[in-house]
């Protein structure tokens, strides 16, 4: 009988309290524009708590998805939720860092709450780029900070300490955007889902290519 260490039961437990109930909302916004039958790589799946309350989406647009992440406790957790759900044959997890994963060509790519976190968001984003179809999208969903503050700026990675969650660096729209300039990637549309005076979550949406004849994921 294989025993799960209780840190690792405990880590993902509590992954799921704090992220995915806030996620969810974010991948279903990205998932209900993506064409049927599309190929997508989720960077940073995590848990796949919050794919699998998308089942739904899932099933009745035929995605077939690959999720990468470096954590084999959110992983083990995500392979047994893809199967409680029923999506073990439409989401395929994948243990491997996003600067080496090699595969697609994928219709979309979707960073949710995992961009930012990353060493080299502009290395990322030029790299999953490279692996998308000519009229592919890259999709990003995550937490902005309106106005510049210090003491966020270092206290946000600590958390990490107490909560063994990853949250990234405290993010502004210019450095965001800058990071898709620099990746030599398009940004189309960043739309605000939810916010406050000082935060909001946003949808981001970019393109490697033109797609003058519209038949890339819709960008409303
Ligand atoms: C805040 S979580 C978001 C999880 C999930 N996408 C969601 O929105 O519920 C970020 C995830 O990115 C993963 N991650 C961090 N660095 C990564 C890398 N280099 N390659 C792939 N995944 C990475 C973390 O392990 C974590 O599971």
């Amino acid at each position: 009988m294989s025993t799960v260490p209780v840190r690792s039961v405990l880590r993902g437990w509590l992954y799921d309290r704090l992220v995915a109930g806030m996620t969810t909302d974010w991948y279903r916004a990205v998932l209900s524009r993506l064409p049927d039958g599309a190929r997508l790589l989720d960077v940073g799946i995590g848990t796949g708590a919050a794919l699998a309350r998308c089942a739904d989406l899932v099933r009745a647009k035929r995605l077939d998805i690959v999720g990468l992440d470096i954590d084999p406790d959110y992983l083990a957790r995500c392979r047994a939720e893809m199967a409680n759900a029923q999506l073990s044959a439409q989401v395929s997890p994948v243990l491997s860092s996003v600067y080496d994963h090699r595969g697609g060509p994928y219709d979309a790519a979707y960073f949710s709450a995992s961009l930012m976190l990353l060493p080299d968001p502009v290395a990322a984003i030029a790299h999953v780029a490279s692996q998308l179809t000519p009229d592919g999208r890259l999709f990003a969903t995550q937490t902005f900070h309106h106005r510049r503050s210090r003491l966020l700026e270092r206290a946000k990675p600590l958390v990490r300490h107490v909560t063994t969650i990853h949250f990234g660096r405290v993010t502004y729209e210019d450095d965001f955007r800058k990071a898709f300039a620099d990746a030599g990637v398009e940004l189309m549309e960043l739309t605000t889902l939810s916010g406050t005076r000082r935060s909001s979550y946003r949808l981001a949406v970019a393109r490697i290519g033109d797609d003058s004849d519209g038949r890339g994921c819709t960008a409303a």
